[in-house]
């Protein structure tokens, strides 16, 4: 029985190991510092290392995530995202991290991440926060300064500063390259847009209000075009 149980263990580890193999891979060296023209690198991970011995300590440092972004928009948020073009030597490290600027009142939308995992750690002021699961448990609670949240692979979640003051959080990431995708712009903001019809329905809304919702989300010309003839049908 025992070593059935080992069997089991082992065969479970060696899925875990396979699996583990779909998202960031483990570094095959070192560190692969991001370039990106090939007369001086190595082809690795989709991104050309820099040859090794000419890695410098600036590769590895980023110094001006004190400055907070201008959160002087329609979210009253702004993210600011680190990937391997601002900080070339996190590439193939399997980690990445953004800092989230909040005006009181401001949101971070509803969106997910397609491949990773994230801690949420806020610096300053309160957010109102939460993620909710594949059976559409909501998960929420309000942070303050020091707290931490963990939010697991794609679930959809968003912040709200609920403070009267400004409010920073970082964003801690088991990718170089979550990704994100935003619900609200994955619905109607898409290129070409989604015909309204069937969104209206999906979502028990007036179809004007789907065509308003469209207008206000697509960010390209050519797809405003789109709506403008889909609207006809
Ligand atoms: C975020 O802040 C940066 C730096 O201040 C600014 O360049 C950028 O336009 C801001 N983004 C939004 C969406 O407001
Ligand atoms: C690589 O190219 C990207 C996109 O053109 C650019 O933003 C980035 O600064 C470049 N990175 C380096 C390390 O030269
Ligand atoms: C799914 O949510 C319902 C309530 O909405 C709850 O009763 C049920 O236990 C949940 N199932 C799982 C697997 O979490």
């Amino acid at each position: 029985m025992k070593s059935v149980h080992f069997l089991l263990a082992c065969v479970l580890l060696a899925l875990a190991s396979s699996l583990a193999s779909a998202y960031d891979p483990n570094p095959l060296q070192d560190f692969c510092v991001a370039i990106n023209n090939t007369e001086t690198g190595i082809f690795v991970n989709g991104k050309l290392c820099k040859d090794p011995t000419l890695a410098t300590v600036d590769d590895f440092t980023y110094r001006r995530f004190n400055i907070p972004g201008d959160t002087n928009n329609q979210l009253g948020r702004n993210a600011t995202r680190l990937s391997v073009d601002t900080f070339p030597g996190v590439n193939t490290l399997g980690i990445i991290l953004a800092r989230i600027d909040y005006e009181p009142g401001g949101v971070n939308p509803p969106h997910f991440h397609p491949r990773a995992s994230e801690i949420l750690h806020v610096q300053d002021g309160t957010l109102y926060v939460g993620f909710a699961d594949s059976n559409y448990t909501l998960f929420s609670t309000i942070l303050y300064p020091g707290d931490l949240f963990a939010i697991p692979l794609g679930m959809v979640h968003f912040q709200v500063n609920i403070g009267k003051t400004d409010a920073v959080a970082f964003a801690s990431f088991g990718s170089q390259d979550p990704g994100l995708v935003n619900v609200a712009n994955a619905v109607f903001g898409t290129n070409p847009p989604i015909k309204p019809e069937p969104l209206a329905r999906a979502f028990m809304l007036d179809v004007n209000v789907v065509k308003d919702l469209q207008e206000k989300f697509l960010s390209s010309d050519l797809a405003k075009k789109h709506v403008a003839a889909c609207s006809t049908y």
